[in-house]
């Protein structure tokens, strides 16, 4: 059985996406075995009310230690689900190819600080880009920069919002993120 670790800064449907797929047989053989939130948020009452021992480090310089102390010592995969910190370079490097984030849009266009959530989806539409979607890759320490791994994108309509176009990439996400842990699963 492999143990995934999900870290979460907001609404959490990702998580719940990665939760249900373990339910229904999406994701095979794995369980998510903690979920750890930097900020309050509904992410972690996802996690209390399917009983995934949940914990809050509060955001900041100490949170990659504390995290460290709390991983299970079999930790196969972490997922950044919506997750709005950064992680040190030590820890990356510990866990070097056994992070992966799901970032909304198609990088390595519109990637880097500050770029999260709606922030992102405005600066697609102000770039007058033609698609956006969504990318699973790899994390190191430079913010979004590392290796893809999947990645689906879409063309944006004439009539395209912020709105619109943050549907749209959860559904693509909810394709994706449960399709690369599988992949990734499946390797290690
Ligand atoms: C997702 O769209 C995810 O790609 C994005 O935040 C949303 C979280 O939704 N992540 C980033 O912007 C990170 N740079 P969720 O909490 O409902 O899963």
């Amino acid at each position: 059985m492999k143990n995934i670790i999900v870290l979460v800064s907001g609404g959490g449907t990702n998580l719940q996406r990665i939760i249900d797929c373990i339910e229904n047989g999406e994701i095979s053989n794995a369980q998510v075995s903690l979920v750890v939130a930097d900020r309050q948020c509904f992410g972690l009452d996802r996690a209390k009310n399917h009983n995934i021992e949940n914990h809050l480090i509060p955001r900041g310089k100490t949170f990659s230690t504390a995290l460290k102390q709390l991983l299970p010592e079999k930790t196969d995969l972490i997922v950044l689900a919506g997750f709005l910190s950064i992680l040190s370079k030590e820890f990356c490097e510990t866990f070097k190819g056994k992070i992966i984030n799901i970032h909304p849009a198609l990088l390595p266009k519109f990637g880097g600080k500050g770029m999260w959530g709606h922030h992102v989806h405005e600066a697609v539409l102000a770039a007058e880009e033609k698609e956006s979607g969504a990318t699973v890759h790899y994390v190191t320490p430079g913010i979004d920069e590392g290796e893809i791994f999947l990645q689906k994108s879409f063309s944006i309509s004439e009539n395209e919002t912020v709105e619109s176009l943050a549907q749209k990439i959860h559904e693509i996400e909810f394709e994706i993120l449960p399709k690369a842990i599988n992949l990734i699963l499946k390797k290690i």
